[in-house]
């Protein structure tokens, strides 16, 4: 089966990389539809050699028999929208924050937990980017040692921010005041993501800890976050300190990590080898190294984490999740 797809967001900073993607991994697309708000409808995005015109995101977009649409416009337009198109037979695969944790929605990272896709009732949750990467590398971990504690410190480039973002980061560097970050994020680092909620931790801290004990399936798993924005392009980097149930053997969870799905391991401090945003940026992996004993407790382990968050984080897995439903369909 040829799918009829859309692209909801299509101009965005994520949306662009979901052109790129899906070329790349050519999908068996019969029709896409590219779609904006009122302020980019009517301007041309080229996909695969043929120009689209860009179309404004309305109650009637999905009145054409749609199979699959990729969103990533915002949290209140997903709100909106996800449900109407659902309601014509589209699944939504959503980027934003607005159904991750709700129950009946599945939250998936499809190396994680692809089972999850087939329970959807129309709305499919991409998790939070911060959240992708650190899954990716730690459920072949938890399955074979079974965590106790995670302590996440995140380390998050501009883009997650959306083109906003990105433009503070190339204005600062001129010496321009931030209109999207609360303060100068050029030669600065903000402890602050998304809002601060009433127990002093942020959206984007509560986020990497509720998402990650639904894609894992695990209630129990004791998890902190603290997540800071840096001056970086592209390229979210992650410290995680584990705490597991069982023993391990270090050279054996390397190899764990090394035969997981989507992970590729960049481990050899000696010659300075170890995951840098810079180099994961344009990749779809998620790269792990600095991997040494956490010697305080008795059996920890220290990971750096790092991937590329437009596209691991956001469209690839999307994209990903987009594969398995065809793949579903044409079981
Ligand atoms: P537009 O270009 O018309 O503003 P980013 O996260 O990089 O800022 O991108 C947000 C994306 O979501 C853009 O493609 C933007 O379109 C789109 N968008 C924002 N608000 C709406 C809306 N109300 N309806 C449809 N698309 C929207």
């Amino acid at each position: 089966k040829k799918v009829k797809l859309a692209v909801c967001g299509a101009t965005g900073m994520v949306g662009r990389t979901f052109l790129k993607v899906l070329e790349e991994r050519n999908l068996p697309i019969e029709e896409i539809y590219f779609f904006s708000s009122a302020r980019s409808a009517g301007s041309t995005i080229t996909f695969n050699g043929k120009d689209y015109t860009v179309e404004e995101l309305t109650e009637t977009s999905f009145d054409r028999g749609i199979d699959i649409a990729l969103f990533s416009a915002g949290g209140s337009t997903s709100e909106k929208f996800s449900p109407i198109a659902a309601s014509k037979g589209c699944i939504v695969v959503d980027n934003s924050s607005a159904w991750r944790m709700d129950p009946t929605v599945p939250l998936v990272v499809p190396e994680v937990n692809s089972h999850d896709i087939a329970w959807n009732k129309g709305i499919i949750a991409n998790p939070n980017c911060s959240t992708i990467q650190a899954v990716v590398a730690l459920k072949p971990l938890h399955e074979k040692y079974k965590i106790k504690r995670i302590v996440y410190t995140t380390f998050q480039a501009v883009s997650g921010a959306g083109m906003k973002g990105y433009s503070d980061l190339e204005d600062g560097l001129k010496g321009e005041a931030p209109k999207k970050f609360p303060h100068p994020i050029a030669n600065n680092v903000l402890p602050h993501i998304d809002v601060f909620l009433d127990n002093g931790y942020t959206k984007e801290e509560e986020k990497m800890i509720k998402e990650t004990r639904k894609i894992m399936g695990d209630d129990s798993l004791k998890i902190t976050a603290t997540t800071v924005r840096v001056p970086v392009f592209n390229g979210h980097s992650e410290s995680i300190n584990v705490e597991f149930e069982k023993p391990y053997d270090l050279e054996e969870l390397k190899e764990v990590l090394r035969n997981a799905p989507g992970v590729i391991v960049q481990d050899d401090p000696k010659n300075n080898v170890y995951p840098l945003p810079i180099y994961a940026s344009g990749k779809d992996e998620t790269f792990v190294g600095r991997i040494r004993r956490d010697d305080s407790v008795e059996s920890g382990v220290n990971l750096w984490v790092v991937a590329d968050n437009i596209r691991k984080g956001a469209a690839t897995n999307a994209v990903q999740i987009a594969q398995e439903l065809i793949k579903m369909w044409n079981k």
